[in-house]
């Protein structure tokens, strides 16, 4: 349970609140890199609460700049991209990707009024297939892009399965990813003999946790001891300010963004990777992209194109409006919920806590031992940033973002961190090797 206080700093993520002021240490992914070409449409975005237009000038630099026009206040959406600008459509106003205005046609050629007037407009970067935005202080000087391991390795060995947005506020999404006793439950079949489509089935509902803090926010250990005296350990990363990296397999490693777009709503990311190997299957070109992405493991279909809102095409129609296409028939014979896959399952129980959960009212058990250590290094982080300029953790150390999970069964009594860790650090390419089968599944 937390304060009033204490869930309106965890939750509120504007200019000049402590949680903002920290998600403005970060680079954050924004939009897809296609999304933005050159000379392009700009589109409409919302990070952190600032209304913002991405695009990208003619030489190819990506920017993220204030909407509204400083002239009269006209939004700069119906402007011309063009000749390394934007150009406000209503009286020709011209703005560079470092929001310095270099041309003003309506104005008498001899006025130096151009040379004084400068607009919000915060610096992209492109990596992984994601066009990034820093909207933190020293723009001219904004550290690393965090190095995932995902940007680093050949296009053909990550995907990107999942891009919608949440409409609930970052911290219940992020918690909802670090929250490891729901799985067999929100995400279950009812019965082991059912067919796997409708989910997993775990039959020990119970694991006992082990939470280390790290540079870039912390490591657990979930373990379910198995009765030929192996246990099933599922590793999971947090990394500060909103990734959670849930247990990869030999085949994969996944990881789950949920950048704020303001208190209300949340855009996600899911992407997934191998260190050494192509991933098969799935793979869209750019054109079907936005049509594929949530397919697969997603959210379903969209709705039609929002136009006029931020991020108009990436709203799903899964929501509270379509029940989140729960099936009466499914929940009765055959899945926990009904609802057809985990995302939608996960957003469903996530979005039903309201747009800011009240967590005044909330009765917290040891199962949630790890939401209660991550909310503690954030609430901590943001008041240390807030009071001396400590730097949150890992944004002055992008190299620290190389990090990897891991799902496997080891010897009763192994040491997790010491079995795992080469893997987990990327010391070796070599997946943990398990002690046997994994059972009870
Ligand atoms: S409102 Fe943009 S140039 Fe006048
Ligand atoms: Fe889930």
């Amino acid at each position: 349970m937390l304060t009033q206080e204490e869930n309106d700093l965890l939750c509120q993520v504007g200019a000049g609140t402590p949680m903002g002021e920290l998600m403005r240490r970060y680079w954050l992914p924004a939009t897809y890199d296609w999304e933005l070409e050159p000379d392009g449409q700009p589109q409409r975005v919302k990070l952190l609460g600032e209304d913002l237009l991405a695009w990208r000038d003619s030489s190819g630099n990506a920017a993220f700049t204030q909407n509204l026009c400083p002239h009269r206040g006209a939004s700069l959406y119906f402007g011309r991209n063009e000749e390394e600008g934007l150009r406000c459509a209503y009286h020709g106003w011209k703005f560079d990707v470092d929001g310095n205005c270099v041309d003003m046609p309506n104005e008498p050629s001899t006025s130096n009024f151009k040379n004084k007037l400068k607009i919000t407009s915060y610096k992209g970067a492109d990596f992984g297939g994601i066009t990034w935005v820093y909207m933190g202080p020293d723009q001219e000087n904004p550290p690393g892009v965090p190095q995932f391991e995902w940007g680093l390795v050949p296009e053909v060995q990550r995907r990107h399965y999942a891009r919608f947005i949440y409409e609930c506020n970052w911290m219940q999404a992020v918690e909802g990813e670090l929250d490891s006793t729901h799985a067999p439950f929100l995400h279950g079949r009812l019965r082991m003999e059912d067919d796997p489509k409708y989910g997993g089935y775990t039959a020990e509902k119970i694991a006992d946790f082990y939470i280390q803090n790290t540079d870039y926010g912390l490591v657990y250990g979930a373990e379910r001891k198995q009765a030929d005296g192996n246990s099933y350990w599922r590793a999971t990363h947090f990394l500060f300010p909103f990734y959670g990296m849930f247990p990869a397999t030999p085949i994969k490693v996944p990881l789950s963004i949920y950048v704020p777009i303001d208190d209300h709503y949340t855009m996600h990311f899911g992407l997934e990777w191998h260190p050494t190997k192509e991933l098969k299957g799935n793979r869209w070109p750019v054109e079907t992209m936005h049509e594929a992405v949530n397919l697969s493991l997603g959210s379903g279909p969209w709705k039609p194109e929002k136009k006029g809102m931020f991020y108009s095409k990436w709203w799903p129609e899964m929501s509270p409006e379509t029940d989140f296409h729960m099936d009466l028939e499914t929940k009765k014979n055959f899945s926990y919920t009904g609802i057809p896959n985990v995302r939608q399952q996960d957003a469903a129980l996530e979005w039903s806590m309201g747009p800011i959960m009240d967590r005044t009212k909330e009765h917290l058990g040891t199962a949630d031992a790890t939401v209660i250590r991550t909310r503690r290094l954030l609430i901590a982080a943001a008041r240390a940033l807030a009071e001396d300029g400590t730097p949150p953790p890992g944004s002055q150390n992008p190299e620290l973002y190389k990090v990897r999970s891991c799902s496997v069964v080891l010897a009763g009594g192994e040491e997790w961190l010491e079995a795992l860790g080469p893997w987990f650090y990327a010391k070796t390419d070599e997946y943990p090797e398990a002690a046997g089968a994994m059972t009870g599944q």
